[in-house]
């Protein structure tokens, strides 16, 4: 039978049948993203500071950072011993991403959408043990849509199961993309080759500005399939293993399993039947 936890604005059914170590980093995941996704939305519109990280138009907020802080804290109280990695702490070079039972955490996926007010972004929490995610909580604060998931149990939206779309044919399907924040790279100029390539072969392509919810709109239905290049683990851990227990397929470009602990990482994810037929699409695409 579900469980509920404390959610800041209805009561969130839980699966009832998981591991007690899984239930409860379960339900602190989902407490937490909730609570912090109602803060950040508090702060629409009341943005203090607005800064750039690796380039101009890579930004992060104060909210970004008292979000980062506020997961922080909650899980290391909770979890002494566990392993916390997040966007706003990490640092390259010292931060490790291989190790075991730990923590990864976007506070806010989406900062540019949420620094102009656009509705689209995703407070991303994971867990990983031996670099595998366990767990995964995508919380939509603009929307109230929680989605989460637990390896080898399922994945749900607000306690309803998930199920990825059943569409056969490039023809007919409907992608997201994410564009890179460096575009003087030969990579921009392959990433333009598939977008074209993609837009011949498709419904279409919709560029929304969080990964995250990206990846677990796949899961839902709301898309086929999702890729992008060169992104964090903390943008993917979560909505990977959302896309993987609603019955979905990820991989990198080329087919190859992902692996979380590489810095930067490619990704595409799919309803299962239309990941082959992507794969080729992009290579021929490329040719
Ligand atoms: C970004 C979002 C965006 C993607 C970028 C990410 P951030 O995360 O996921 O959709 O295109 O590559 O960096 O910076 O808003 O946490
Ligand atoms: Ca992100
Ligand atoms: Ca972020």
């Amino acid at each position: 039978m579900p469980t509920t936890t404390a959610h800041s604005s209805a009561a969130l059914p839980l699966p009832g049948h998981l591991p007690p170590d899984l239930a409860g980093r379960l339900a602190a995941a989902v407490a937490i993203a909730c609570e912090v996704g109602d803060y950040i939305q508090s702060q629409v519109g009341q943005v203090v500071s607005v800064e750039s990280k690796s380039s101009v138009v890579d930004l992060v907020t104060n909210v970004d950072k008292e979000a980062d802080k506020r997961i922080g804290t909650y899980l290391r109280n909770q979890f002494p011993d566990d392993t916390l990695i997040t966007e706003e702490t990490f640092q390259e070079g010292v931060t490790a991403l291989s190790t075991e039972r730990a923590w990864v955490v976007d506070p806010i996926d989406g900062t540019t959408s949420f620094a102009h007010g656009f509705p689209y972004y995703s407070v991303s929490i994971a867990w990983l043990d031996e670099g595998v995610a366990k767990l995964g909580v995508v919380y939509d604060p603009c929307r109230n849509e929680c989605f989460y998931a637990v390896r080898g149990s399922g994945a749900w939206l607000n306690g309803q199961p998930l199920c990825v779309t059943k569409t056969t044919t490039l023809q007919a399907s409907l992608w997201a993309t994410g564009f890179p924040y460096s575009t003087d790279t030969a990579t921009f100029e392959e990433q333009m080759q598939v977008v074209k390539t993609v837009l011949q072969h498709t419904h279409g392509i919709r560029r929304l500005g969080s990964a995250a919810l990206d990846l677990v709109y796949v899961a839902c239905g709301r898309l086929d399939g999702f890729w992008e290049y060169t992104l964090s683990p903390w943008d993917i851990a979560a909505g990977a293993l959302i896309v993987e227990e609603a019955g979905g397929q990820t991989s990198n470009l080329d087919g190859v399993a992902l692996r979380l602990d590489d810095r930067l990482i490619t990704i595409l994810a799919s309803n299962g039947l239309l990941h082959q037929p992507f794969i080729t699409l992009y290579h021929n695409g490329l040719a």
